[in-house]
């Protein structure tokens, strides 16, 4: 951790709307003000009805509800299209970058981008698609994937983004999951050159059992590739937009109507259903999105994530847009064809806020500052993190060699489930610290607690808990309410639970230590250590398997297998090959494993759970006994050295 203090540049002291008093203000205001200040927030959204209430929600088993704004309506598209035809209609809304960068980019205005969703979302409906229902989109990064969430949004159906990493086997158990009957896909997707065959797992996903429930599948012709198409199922987008009207009335919503839901990986079982609402989500993303990186009319916003992420969702598409931004989506990969190509972009599109993950910072890092040097960077005035930990090192290079000096380093700390940013600087108003997210957001009352719950005042490390509802927050997990409530608000009871630990300095900065569960952070994004596992023990070799993270330099956590074969297996290099491909294949390759252990055995304990602390120990390649501790209450003791011996061997 560093304690070096980055005070706020004088030109942003100058020009920023909020400074270090107001944002204090600010905060106080919206914690012991609470239902006034939310009502006055909320005015930055256009409704149908205005909302007289601000939020009913309570984290006590007795009364357990979260609810805000329940007698509001609105819709979310109009939010983000209609509502800034008046006055930005010719504005650019999606200014797109292809992967090739010698392709022409597209771009969209908002007058255009409308007339596309309306489209869109007559198109959905000719499909069947009505209020509620909902629609898994499989789509790379073009503007049509804006379109396909804008158009779901339009007609109150529920969308469900799946990331184009994913595995047919992944699609396939997040559709089943939802009984989502329309997918939206595209013939391929393009990444660094490479086509990635997206039609092509819908048809295996859709092929498997118990996926039944999809009638039609909407495919987007990106590449012109040959895909074969399914009679009376599959329908070609380009063709069905030729018929359809450019006039579609919104549909209107209450503010507690799902907007979507986005799976993500918890420290057991499948991955959940992450729900958020119209109205608070719609609020948080857009709200966060002003007050993070004081976006003003004009300048370019590049969140360079992937839209299959909540990234994607609240800072590429729904938070800008609501704000009328111009948000730059990019198709491909930060470092292809060259090491420069993020740079080059910022310099091709003018780019003035660039919010991207410290993976990415790493890997560009390692690079050399030539690749960076090379271009100009002149219009770039803010940069934005977020994923992981942004580490000291990473932080500085980013903010003196890609910024040269003069951009705040925005270290946005947030979740799928928090629907947007929750503790993070202002630029205006916060002096930065390298890997501190700094201080929480409005209405955001973090706060830090020992293993009993007991809340850690001033300096000190523990459990980072949220102690009321904000605006933004998940509402359930889809069909599985009591799910939700037993992840969020059980380990400390009356507080919604993060599964990050945090340390308060004596400045009152929030450092975020990393996951406390058994959820792990790779390349800034979350695997679930059991989906991994599950994904294992399929294979006809594995009798059992563990997995936990391991500190990698690039990824900031890689994936480390432990696996016990069956009786007559033979554990050698071409199986551990086949069991990495296997895991590529059942969840995607971002679940790679990177390292497989054969292990004869599992340290557990008597009652058969598996001490994952000595896992973690070993992992990280610490296997004196100091470092492993009391290993005493295993069930058999021995299996510790045989780990050790062969995590020797292969070091
Ligand atoms: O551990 C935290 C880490 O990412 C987790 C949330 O992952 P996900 O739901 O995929 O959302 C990622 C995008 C918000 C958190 O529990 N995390 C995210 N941002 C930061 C972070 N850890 C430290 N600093 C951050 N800025």
């Amino acid at each position: 951790m560093s304690d070096d203090l980055f005070p706020v540049p004088a030109d942003w002291a100058a020009s920023a709307r909020i400074d270090k008093a107001a944002r204090a203000a600010d905060y106080q205001r919206s914690l012991e003000d609470a239902d006034a200040y939310w009502l006055e927030q909320a005015r930055r959204l256009d409704w149908n009805t205005p909302p007289t209430r601000a939020s009913e929600s309570s984290f006590d088993e007795a009364d357990f509800t979260i609810r805000w704004f329940a007698d509001g309506t609105l819709n979310a598209s109009v939010n983000c299209l209609d509502r800034h035809l008046a006055e930005r209609g010719d504005a650019v809304a999606i200014l797109w970058e292809p992967d090739d960068p010698d392709e022409t980019p597209r771009q969209l205005t908002y007058r255009q981008l409308h007339a596309e969703v309306c489209r869109f979302a007559n198109v959905l409906k000719g499909a069947g698609a009505r209020r509620g229902d909902r629609i898994t989109i499989y789509l790379p990064m073009i503007p049509e994937a804006a379109v396909a969430l804008l158009a779901c949004a339009r007609i109150g159906a529920i969308h469900s983004v799946v990331f184009g990493g994913f595995s047919p086997e992944a699609l396939a158990g997040r559709i089943i999951d939802c009984d989502s009957t329309i997918v939206v896909t595209a013939d391929e997707g393009r990444r660094g050159g490479r086509r990635v065959p997206l039609k092509a797992n819908v048809d295996t996903a859709l092929a498997l059992d118990h996926c039944s429930s999809v009638h039609h599948v909407l495919v987007v012709r990106a590449t012109g590739g040959t895909v074969p198409m399914q009679n009376g199922r599959d329908i070609w987008y380009d063709e069905a937009m030729a018929q359809a009207s450019a006039d579609c009335p919104a549909e209107i919503m209450n503010a507690e109507d799902p907007l979507f839901l986005l799976y993500t990986s918890g420290s057991t079982g499948k991955p959940k259903g992450v729900v958020h609402s119209t109205g608070g989500y719609l609020l948080w993303a857009s709200l966060t999105h002003q007050l993070c990186f004081d976006y003003r009319p004009g300048d370019v916003w590049w969140c360079a994530a992937d839209v299959g992420w909540v990234t994607g969702h609240s800072y590429i598409v729904y938070g800008p847009l609501a704000n009328g931004a111009t948000t730059l989506m990019y198709e491909g990969l930060p470092n292809w064809p060259t090491h420069s190509r993020i740079w080059e972009i910022v310099d091709r599109h003018q780019v003035h806020t660039l919010f991207t993950a410290p993976t990415v910072l790493r890997a560009l890092m390692k690079e050399g500052d030539a690749f960076v040097h090379v271009t100009s960077r002149a219009s770039l005035r803010l940069l934005g993190s977020v994923g992981e930990p942004i580490n000291p090192e990473a932080w500085r290079w980013y903010h003196h060699v890609v910024g040269e000096d003069r951009c705040p380093i925005i270290d946005t700390w947030w979740q799928t489930e928090t629907g947007g940013a929750m503790i993070a600087p202002m630029p205006g108003a916060t002096d930065l610290k390298p890997g501190s997210a700094t201080f929480p957001m409005p209405g955001v009352e973090a706060m830090i607690v020992d293993g009993e719950g007991r809340p850690i005042e001033g300096e000190g490390e523990g459990n980072l808990v949220i102690a009321r509802s904000w605006p933004g927050q998940m509402r359930t997990v889809w069909n599985d309410h009591d799910r939700f409530f037993q992840t969020y608000f059980t380990t400390f009871p009356g507080k919604y639970t993060t599964g990050d630990g945090a340390r308060r300095d004596a400045d009152g900065y929030y450092w975020i230590t990393g996951r406390v569960d058994d959820v792990i952070n790779v390349s800034g994004h979350r695997m679930g250590t059991a989906e991994v596992e599950s994904a294992l023990v399929l294979h006809s070799a594995v009798a059992e398997a563990a997995v936990v993270g391991m500190p990698h330099e690039i990824k900031g956590q890689g994936i480390y297998a432990y696996v016990t074969l069956n009786a007559g297996e033979v554990p050698g290099e071409e199986l551990r090959r086949a069991l990495i491909q296997w895991v590529r294949a059942e969840i995607g390759p971002i679940a790679t494993p990177d390292v497989i252990q054969f292990a004869p055995g599992l340290p557990k304990t008597r009652s058969g759970k598996i001490m994952r602390r000595i896992l973690r120990k070993i992992a990280e390649g610490e296997v004196s006994p100091q470092a492993l501790g009391d290993t005493s209450t295993l069930a058999d003791p021995s299996v510790v050295d045989d780990l050790v011996r062969s995590r020797l061997a292969f070091a």
